[in-house]
Parts: C-alpha cells; sequence; structure tokens
C-alpha cells in the first residue's frame, strides 16, 4: 500500500476534515482569511490528520469527533509552520513564498496565534478532559523544543543525544498527540492507547531525521523549501553531527566554523565533508531504525487495513522525497 492507497483508505474522512478546516478558518477579519487561506491550501501533505483518522479508525471508533481533532491537529501544525518560518527566516515553503516573504512577520506570528487559539476553541467543544489535556501538553512541549533548539543554534558540540531531544518535542510529540488521540477517542485500554502513542512518536523523530536528511540530499524543487535553511542558521542536525564525529580533523575543523558562524559561505565544503563521511546514509539508518520501532509497535494492535495504513505511513516517512 502507497501512499495514495492509505489517502484513498480514508478518503470520505479526509475530504470532511477539508471542510472543517475550510470553516473553522473563517474570521471576519479579512487579513486572517487571506493568510489562513494562503498556508493551508498550498499543498501540505496532511500527514498528522491521517494519523488521527486512522489510528481512531484502527480501533474500530464510530464516532464524528475524529474530524474535528485530525483539523484541530493540522491547525497547530500550520500554527508552528507559520512561526518557525518567522524564527527560521526562511522564504519558500510548500513550493512558494513563505507567509512571512509575503506579509512580514508580524502577520505570521499574529495568524499563527489565530490558529493555535482557534484549534484550543475547536478542542473545547469535543468536551473530553483527557483530549484537552493531551494537546495542552504537547503544544508546550513543542514551544519547548524550539527554545530548546535555539540553545543549540552555532553550537557545534551539540551532540546526537541533544538533537534527539529537541526533535523528541518540537516534531515528534505532534505525531504522538495525534496518534494517541486516536486511541482515546475509541475509549480504547489505557495499553492501545499507549502503543499508538509511541507509534507517533517513533513515526514523528524518523520524520524529522529525513527531513534534517533531505535538507542536505534534495533539491529546492523536490521538498518545496530551500535546501541549505539549516546550515545557514547554523542548526546542528544529525548529517552534520555525524559528519563531525566521522570527519578528520580538518573537516572537523571546518564543520565547526560553518556552524559557528552559519550562513551559505561554506556549504559547497559542508557537503562535500557529509558526502565523504557516509553522513546522508549514517543519517537515514538511525531514521529507519525509528520507522521499524513505530511499525513493531502496531503489531499489539488488532490487524486491520488501517493498522496496515499506519504501518505504511512509518514507511513513507523514511522513503519520501518530499
Ligand atoms: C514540516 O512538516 C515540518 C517538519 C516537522 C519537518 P511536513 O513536511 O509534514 O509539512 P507539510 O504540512 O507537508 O507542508
Ligand atoms: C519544523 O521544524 C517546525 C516544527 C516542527 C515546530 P524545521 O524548521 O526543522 O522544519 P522545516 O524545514 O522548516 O519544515
Ligand atoms: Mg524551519
Ligand atoms: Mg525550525
Amino acid at each position: 500500500m502507497g501512499i495514495s492507497a492509505v489517502r484513498e483508505l480514508i478518503d470520505d474522512d479526509m475530504k470532511a476534515v477539508d471542510e472543517m478546516i475550510l470553516l473553522r478558518l473563517k474570521s471576519d477579519v479579512v487579513l486572517i482569511n487571506q493568510v489562513g487561506h494562503y498556508i493551508i491550501n498550498s499543498g501540505g501533505k496532511r500527514l498528522r490528520p491521517m494519523i488521527v483518522l486512522l489510528a481512531a479508525r484502527a480501533l474500530g471508533y464510530q464516532g464524528s469527533d475524529h474530524i474535528n481533532l485530525a483539523a484541530v491537529i493540522e491547525f497547530i501544525h500550520t500554527a508552528t509552520l507559520l512561526h518557525d518560518d518567522v524564527v527560521d527566516g526562511s522564504d519558500l515553503r510548500r513550493s512558494r513564498e513563505t507567509a512571512n516573504a509575503v506579509w512580514g512577520n508580524a502577520t505570521s506570528v499574529l495568524v499563527g496565534d489565530f490558529l493555535y487559539s482557534r484549534a484550543f476553541e475547536m478542542m473545547v467543544e469535543i468536551n473530553q478532559m483527557r483530549v484537552m489535556e493531551i494537546l495542552s501538553h504537547a503544544t508546550n512541549r513543542i514551544a519547548e523544543g524550539e527554545v530548546l533548539q535555539l540553545l543549540n543554534c552555532n553550537d557545534p558540540d551539540t551532540d546526537e543525544k541533544k538533537y534527539r531531544e529537541v526533535i523528541l518535542r518540537k516534531t515528534a510529540t505532534l505525531f504522538e498527540a495525534g496518534a494517541r488521540l486516536g486511541g482515546v477517542l475509541s475509549q480504547a485500554p489505557r495499553e492501545q492507547e499507549d502503543a499508538l502513542a509511541d507509534y507517533g512518536l517513533h513515526l514523528g523523530t524518523s520524520f524529522q531525521i529525513i527531513d534534517d536528511a533531505l535538507d542536505y540530499s534534495a533539491s529546492d524543487e523536490a521538498i518545496g523549501k530551500n535546501i541549505g535553511d539549516d546550515l545557514a542558521e547554523g542548526k546542528p542536525t544529525l548529517p552534520l553531527i555525524r559528519a563531525m564525529q566521522a570527519g578528520n580533523t580538518a573537516q572537523q575543523a571546518l564543520l565547526r566554523q560553518a556552524i559557528e558562524k552559519g550562513g551559505r559561505e561554506y556549504i559547497d565544503q559542508v557537503l562535500t565533508i557529509i558526502e565523504s563521511t557516509n553522513a546522508i546514509e549514517y543519517t537515514s539508518e538511525v531514521a529507519n531504525a525509528d520507522a521499524e520501532k513505530a511499525q513493531s509497535v502496531l503489531e499489539s494492535l488488532p490487524s486491520s487495513p488501517y493498522r496496515d495504513a499506519l504501518a505504511n505511513l512509518a514507511h513513507f516517512a523514511v522513503n519520501r522525497s518530499n
């Protein structure tokens, strides 16, 4: 089952999610509608809502709150992207100019706040304390992850452990919350809910690790973002951390300087070092190990096409080109 077959399996639910997103994006403040539609309609993969839907269906959920929660998760994701592109100074996302490039930083931050708070309005409507607990905790952890990452920027001594702490919070947490919510809605036994959460955590980790590999190995066209942004920000992601570990003294010195200074001055030399140390291959292996863990925890859930689809998403996370 490829990603399109996964989408096919939950096609009706995904259409309902898109309708819900459009409905709840509305505001009588024109600029919010404009920016909201711009970012929401620009072709995101909708991976997180898919996970919410599949997790709920995998445990037999028959109600309709999974649609609302999938939209909530996509709103939170979109809010983090609006904020992230300001923080990272990025000007390309989803193959078009970022909202901050078009409207400026202030607009992006404020519309991001609108999406966050709209997501909170929607989750309160579901009227389940567990749901609010999970989502408020997740958003708080994401914020911690972004701040933690800020502290690692331009620090060449950042190691794999510190790197994992960041990605666990900034990315894996939302996948974890989305998958867990599927279990909560289904009123599944706690072990099954925890298995889904564990799946989401490993999937999200592998997803971010591959994202960090793509920043050095893909093309702008393929990922719809500017590659090399991580180095430009002096962000020590796994490809750099590995190259630093495996490189010789001269290579290590160059990498240290590139991380400390940021910018694009050293990009060609850094790419050569990444290549000669096989740092991308290493990064993929680490991501694959997480994706396999994600798949293996699913085995404790009842077998169904939805469970198979979740396993396929873990495969997609590490074998994607965008
Ligand atoms: C981008 O996430 C942010 C990361 C965690 C790397 P996605 O790659 O899921 O973004 P869209 O929604 O498909 O654009
Ligand atoms: C994405 O982080 C934003 C969050 C996970 C909060 P990155 O900065 O690593 O991802 P891209 O490359 O901009 O999508
Ligand atoms: Mg970014
Ligand atoms: Mg970032």
